[in-house]
């Protein structure tokens, strides 16, 4: 019996390293929640709001993706939402999740950051002991607020910080730079938290030179128009900084037409250290492997492209050497198990 590329991108474990977690809110949780928490919504069902969910950009996106967080009050709704991540990432075989949370999305509704943390933190222990599931989160400022909202925002986690490992940089990207948040991440790199960020997504090609050079960012989110700028291509190739690429996001925000049209290839071929992550699954129409399954079709990826994205995925983490030792044996037995049935 035969095996596909695609069929050892679902089995391969895999870390995912960009998952917005508001972004992994369903549907069905949103009217669940809200039903909880006494709140009505604007959409009469759940398929009407699933209807709504035909984006023409990033922005359009976000506007949805804003509302429908506002169900999340309590710490247990944070932790339920992100349990149903955890038992979605389960099933697609990951075995580390570096989790973005926005907490300005819910302290200007008047949510402690407590609630937020604590909820969010204790599904990540969770998933640990019932799962067997590594996890760490980041926290993003948003960065259509000011820098000076940035660091309130950071003032106040300060008391959570054991549990979060970094910062980064997410929501509306056009007319925000990176060098807007130069200060603030300033102050996180004296905090020792790891340093991320979104560019490259909607923005041209200086806002990656700017969040490498003005924030120091250890990973970019999205970057694929960094093949607009062959230096930064060399740079970001010379230094193996890692890109934690969202297929399906580019698809359903129009940065790409179709999946065929996807950078993905091009950027594995100028060797850079890319990866797949699912961005905001709950809207964008699949978690990890509906996005590495539908990419390595689209494109015509090889095994050896394959094993080349898992092995990224674990190298590119923050996770600790030894974890990194364990994840890429578990790989190398999944490819020998597929080599062993023709692949
Ligand atoms: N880009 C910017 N901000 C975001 C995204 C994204 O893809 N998802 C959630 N917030
Ligand atoms: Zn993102």
């Amino acid at each position: 019996m035969s095996t596909t590329p695609a069929q050892l991108a679902a089995a391969i474990p895999k870390a995912e390293l960009h998952i917005h977690i508001e972004g992994s809110l369903e549907p069905e949780l949103i009217f669940a929640l809200a039903q909880r928490n006494g709140l009505s919504l604007p959409y009469p069902s759940v398929e009407a709001l699933r209807a709504a969910y035909a984006f023409t950009d990033l922005q359009s996106f976000l506007d949805i993706y804003y509302a429908g967080a506002s169900v999340l009050l309590h710490e247990a709704d944070f932790h339920d939402m992100a349990w149903a991540y955890f038992l979605r990432a389960k099933a697609d075989n990951v075995v580390h999740a570096e989790i973005f949370f926005d907490p300005q999305t819910h302290t200007a509704r008047g949510v402690p950051i407590a609630t937020v943390v604590n909820g969010l933190a204790s599904a990540c222990d969770r998933a640990r002991t019932e799962l067997g599931i590594g996890s760490a989160l980041i926290l993003c400022f948003l960065r259509h607020l000011s820098e000076e909202n940035a660091f309130a925002t950071l003032e106040a986690a300060l008391p959570y910080r054991p549990r979060f490992i970094g910062v980064g940089l997410d929501s509306s990207e056009v007319g925000h730079p990176p060098s807007k948040f130069s200060r603030v991440f300033a102050r996180c790199r004296e905090l020792d938290l790891r340093i991320v960020a979104h560019a490259g997504e909607e923005g041209p090609p200086a806002y990656i030179w700017e969040a490498l050079n003005d924030l120091k960012a250890e990973r970019i989110d999205h970057g694929v128009r960094s093949l607009e700028d062959p230096a930064l291509v060399a740079e970001l190739a010379r230094r193996r900084v890692p890109l934690t690429v969202c297929p399906l996001s580019n698809l359903k925000l129009c940065v790409v037409r179709d999946l065929k049209d996807h950078p993905m290839k091009r950027l594995l071929d100028a060797g850079l250290c890319a990866t797949v992550n699912s961005d905001d699954p709950a809207y964008f129409g699949g978690y990890m492997n509906a996005n590495f399954v539908q990419t390595v079709e689209a494109l015509n990826l090889t095994r050896e492209d394959v094993i080349a994205l898992a092995r990224n995925s674990v190298e590119a983490s923050f996770a600790d050497a030894a974890d990194k030792a364990r994840w890429i044996e578990q790989l190398e037995q999944t490819v020998e198990a597929f080599a062993q049935k023709g692949l």
